[in-house]
């Protein structure tokens, strides 16, 4: 009964983005202004949510993550987490959060079940932080990240975009994070996905860049870990944290992909970097059964890619290079695809 795709791939993890709405506006990911939100009614409801998860929970999918725009944004997120752990086969359960408001959240949400959190942080520097994020405060993240650690949201996974000219130098200071902390930090490769003209062959750092710079400090070696998912792991000897490399662009992880998305509208959508989505919204407002939830979530691997094209376009020079002329772009904003 499980969800297998035309390439052998099982499918268990779901990632739900539930809200396109953030309140912090990263230049990477959002245009200052002039993003029109979606209207609430676009939007799933938690009775919907819940509705397709209790299908996908039947057909296999152990793992869940919310996402978003900034998923702590969401009201009452606490009923959906807590609603959610009790549906028999949902194994893991996590959010990815910017942090702003995890102080406040993170001992109701450990409460009601969140096993663990991942932050996007992509600057240590108050000031770059601030103009990375246009206006977040990063001391509201540190709180958020220490709050989540007392409440046991463990393992805590520090997400960090390296991009270069703008936080490219703060690379080994991430990386040193890990040697008095127990923290997983990620270092993912800058996908040209997101604000529209902001990435660019020359902003871009590779993983092979980011690891020769980390490897300055010291020897890595590698870790396994349960459930790797897109990263590599390694540590300094040692140390109580580990590092992860996200090499979205330079080696394919889609061999491996165990992913589906559910975008803000509703909408499933099978790999980040494909248009092609299927609608979920008529079939969960209408009286439709949860056979035909069922099917539409089996349309959905029979339309998930092989893997994404962007270092196979033209002008691809190789894998330490991944960057070429030809990237096909998302046109829906990643934050209602839920990265
Ligand atoms: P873990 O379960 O903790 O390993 O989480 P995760 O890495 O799946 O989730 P997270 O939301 O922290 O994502 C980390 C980064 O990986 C983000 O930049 C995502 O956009 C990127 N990512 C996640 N899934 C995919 C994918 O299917 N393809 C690509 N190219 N990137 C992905
Ligand atoms: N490239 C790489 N990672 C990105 N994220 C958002 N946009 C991009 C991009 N263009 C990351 C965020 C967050 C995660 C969900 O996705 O930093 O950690
Ligand atoms: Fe918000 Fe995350 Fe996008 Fe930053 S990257 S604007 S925190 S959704």
């Amino acid at each position: 009964m499980e969800l297998r795709d035309n390439f052998h791939r099982v499918i268990d993890y779901l990632r739900i983005s539930i809200t396109d709405r953030c309140n912090l506006r990263c230049i990477y990911c959002m245009p200052a202004s002039g993003v029109r939100p979606l209207e609430h009614k676009e939007i799933l409801t938690y009775e919907e949510v819940l509705r397709v998860v209790r299908v996908a929970a039947t057909l296999g999918v152990r793992k869940i993550r919310l996402t978003g725009g900034e998923p702590l944004t969401r009201k009452n997120l606490t009923y959906l987490v807590a609603s959610l752990k009790k549906i028999a086969g949902i194994e893991d359960m996590s959010l990815t959060t910017n942090g702003i408001l995890l102080e406040k959240y993170a001992r109701e949400l450990a409460d009601a079940g969140l096993d663990r959190v991942n932050v996007s942080l992509d600057s240590l520097r108050p000031d770059r932080f601030r103009e990375m994020t246009r206006g977040g405060e990063i001391s509201a993240v540190l709180r958020g990240i220490e709050a989540a650690e007392k409440a046991g949201l463990m393992p805590i996974k520090i997400n960090m975009v390296p991009i270069r000219g703008l936080n490219g130098d703060e690379i080994e200071e991430f990386a040193r994070m890990t040697l008095d902390t127990a923290y997983h930090v990620r270092f993912i490769e800058f996908m040209p996905i997101g604000a529209k003209d902001f990435w660019s062959d020359k902003r871009y750092i590779s993983t092979n860049e980011t690891k020769a710079l980390v490897e300055k400090i010291g020897p890595l070696s590698p870790v396994r870990l349960r459930r790797n998912g897109p990263a590599r792991y390694f540590r300094f000897d040692s140390a109580p944290g580990v590092i992860g490399f996200i090499s979205a662009l330079t080696h394919h992880f889609c061999g491996d992909c165990n992913r589906l998305r559910i975008t803000a509208d509703g909408k499933l959508r099978p790999c980040l970097f494909s248009e092609t989505e299927i609608d979920l919204k008529p079939a969960l407002r209408g009286s439709s059964s949860e056979e035909e939830i069922e099917r539409l979530l089996r349309l959905s691997m029979e339309v998930k890619p092989e893997g994404h094209t962007i270092n196979r376009s033209e002008g691809i020079r190789g894998e330490e290079h991944a960057s070429g002329g030809s990237f096909p772009r998302a046109l829906k904003p990643m934050s209602r695809i839920g990265g």
